[in-house]
């Protein structure tokens, strides 16, 4: 069923002192999901496509860190400055800074329409963070969705990718091309390539998702949460997929 929902996310995205204009339906069934995944996969697109659908709300930790480091007039506090600098390297954010982030916005994790976490967890101690808050607030995972594609398809995924710096729509030059070079077509904003997309990020990043993501496959699979779903397709087909995988093999939170 598509529900077409436009979340607000300024709570997640601004920080606590923000707070969302559009609050998402009160969903009758509420889906609480991780997505898991290397970087490139096609996370970020299908979180987008399936707030649509599920209603609930597409919190991506890259975004809060993309948001402060273009926010105007406001300078960075220290701790996000030197994130910022290891996100541009294509290194992972220390724990202690990601985690700080996510607490300040714990409230978003009750958010009536759900949500669906894309970027965090990103390593063991993260999760393990996650696990022990959520279950202080007496709440839990509906699944963990882990989005698996050949590295060859990741890599021109990635390097392909180009930004919408207004609305941070994304496209592909080849695969999901603009109507106009170069130009948004949802708000006519400038595309451009994020600083961690170039080659040398790239194969950071990867190493980076081995070494400190990958492990978090065996740690939701022994939990019973993992839900492995090829990433290869149109997106519309790889989320089509994904409900379909949700709707047979999850029970979403009642209400
Ligand atoms: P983050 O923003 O989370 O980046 P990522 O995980 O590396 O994932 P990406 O956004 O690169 O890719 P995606 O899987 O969302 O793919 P997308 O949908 O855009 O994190 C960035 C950085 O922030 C990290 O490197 C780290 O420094 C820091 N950070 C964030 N969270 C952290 C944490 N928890 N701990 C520590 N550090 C943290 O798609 C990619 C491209 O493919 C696009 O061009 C898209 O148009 C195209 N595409 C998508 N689907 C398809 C399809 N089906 N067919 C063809 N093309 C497609």
């Amino acid at each position: 069923m598509t529900i077409q929902i436009k979340n607000d996310r300024a709570t997640w995205i601004q920080g606590p002192d923000a707070e969302c204009s559009v609050l998402p339906a009160q969903a009758a069934h509420l889906w609480r999901l991780v997505l898991l995944g290397p970087p490139g996969v096609g996370k970020g697109t299908q979180a987008h496509l399936l707030s649509q659908r599920l209603g609930a709300c597409h919190l991506s930790t890259g975004d809060v860190f993309r948001a402060a480091g273009s926010r105007p007039n406001c300078a960075p506090s220290p701790a996000m400055t030197a994130a910022l600098e290891y996100m541009h390297r294509g290194a992972l954010v220390p724990d202690s800074t990601v985690w700080d982030m996510v607490r300040e916005r714990s409230a978003c994790l009750h958010c009536r329409g759900g949500f669906l976490l894309d970027g965090f967890p990103r390593t063991l101690a993260q999760a393990e963070s996650l696990s022990r808050m959520m279950k202080e607030e007496n709440i839990s995972l509906s699944a963990v969705v882990n989005y698996e594609l050949p590295l060859a398809e990741i890599i021109s995924r990635l390097s392909g990718r180009r930004i919408c710096e207004k609305c941070k729509a994304v496209y592909h030059v080849t695969e999901q091309p603009p109507k106009v070079e170069g130009v948004c077509d949802l708000c006519g904003g400038k595309l451009y390539q994020r600083d961690d997309d170039r080659p040398e990020s790239i194969a950071i990043r990867m190493e980076a998702y081995e070494r400190s993501t990958a492990p978090l496959i065996d740690y939701y699979r022994r939990q019973g949460l993992l839900l492995p779903i090829e990433a290869s397709g149109s997106p519309e087909e790889i989320c089509a997929r994904t409900i379909a995988a949700l709707e047979q093999r999850v029970q979403p939170v009642a209400k």
